[in-house]
């Protein structure tokens, strides 16, 4: 089957399954282009949890697909490539979460929402790269633990300096990889250039980048500036969607293009099976569905 076939076939089984595509915006540009909806990871799964149909394909990585799930208990969630994992999700088991609430008992426990579902179980709180800051700031504690990424706690902790923030060691090895060399390589020869950092990039790169955002505050920032040419910190994967949405402006990324390989594993054939086969359900227990959308439902009360 070629692409385009492919593509129509997905399209029919997708109308006859009553399955809705979602996929994040670090995907593979066809994998956009299928999608019902793209976006970053929480606004999909509430996109999902809204959706009438009642059957999902996520087109992202498992963490995503679970909280998908834990927003959608009564829904048939799907993963096309099960093995998509995310090694800063992966970065924390749930005893280590234990660990620190042992060790930190009077800290309020946040966890980004790059985790497993296990791991969620036993937060405090969830937050997304989007509201980190704000939610930090609104919890009625002086003490937190953060997890997993250091680098996203760091910024937070930069942003909110009258709290003690105690912040795990995880790290996204594809945000990690850009260098404060890159972007003053890119103010020199783009000094043009809007240059926008995924918060999970290391510190120096985000004090010298001009606007830090989620995937979805760049998008909404890239839509609404006036600037052409944007230079981006974050997964390549973006740029396609950037660029429908702005096919005036240039956008290019930031030193070398960084590839998150779990994000690229999905192609249109795993699509295709997902939803023929109905593969591969993500299956929680009730109990882990409870307990992890609280931190949930808390982050959205605050
Ligand atoms: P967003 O929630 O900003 O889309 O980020 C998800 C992610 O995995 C970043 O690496
Ligand atoms: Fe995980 Fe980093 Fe890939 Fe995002 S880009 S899914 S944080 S490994």
């Amino acid at each position: 089957m070629d692409n385009n076939e492919l593509i129509n076939k997905i399209k029919e089984l997708k109308e006859k399954k009553n399955a809705v595509i979602v996929a994040h915006n670090y995907q593979r540009p066809e994998i956009q282009d299928i999608a019902d909806f793209t976006g970053d990871s929480l606004e999909l799964s509430r996109k999902c949890a809204a959706a009438k149909e009642n059957m999902i394909v996520f087109c992202g990585v498992k963490f995503m697909a679970e909280t998908a799930k834990i927003l959608s208990p009564q829904k048939k969630v799907l993963l096309p490539k099960i093995d998509a994992g995310c090694q800063l999700a992966d970065s924390i088991t749930p005893a280590e979460v234990d660990e620190y609430r042992k060790n930190y008992p009077d800290a309020v426990i946040v966890g980004y929402v790059n985790t497993t579902a296990e791991v969620k179980a036993k937060l405090d709180y969830c937050v997304t790269s989007a509201n980190a800051v704000d939610i930090v700031k609104k919890i009625n504690s002086k003490k937190i633990v953060f997890l997993p990424d250091k680098n996203l706690g760091l910024w937070v902790k930069k942003n909110i300096p009258e709290k003690e923030i105690i912040i795990h060691n995880g790290r996204c090895y594809v945000h990690h990889k850009f260098l404060k060399e890159d972007v003053l390589n890119a103010r020199k020869f783009h000094p043009d250039a809007v240059i926008l950092a995924h918060p999970e990039c290391s510190p120096e790169v985000l004090t010298l980048s001009d606007v830090i955002a989620s995937t979805s505050g760049m998008i909404k920032y890239v839509k609404e500036s006036s600037a052409k040419k944007f230079i981006l910190a974050t997964e390549e994967g973006i740029i396609h969607r950037l660029q429908k949405e702005r096919p005036d402006a240039e956008f290019y990324s930031l030193g070398n293009a960084q590839i998150c390989f779990n994000m690229k594993l999905i192609k249109l054939i795993d699509v295709y099976n997902s939803l023929e086969k109905e593969v591969v359900e993500i299956n929680l227990s009730d109990e882990i569905i409870h307990k992890a959308k609280l931190p949930i439902d808390r982050m959205v009360a605050l």
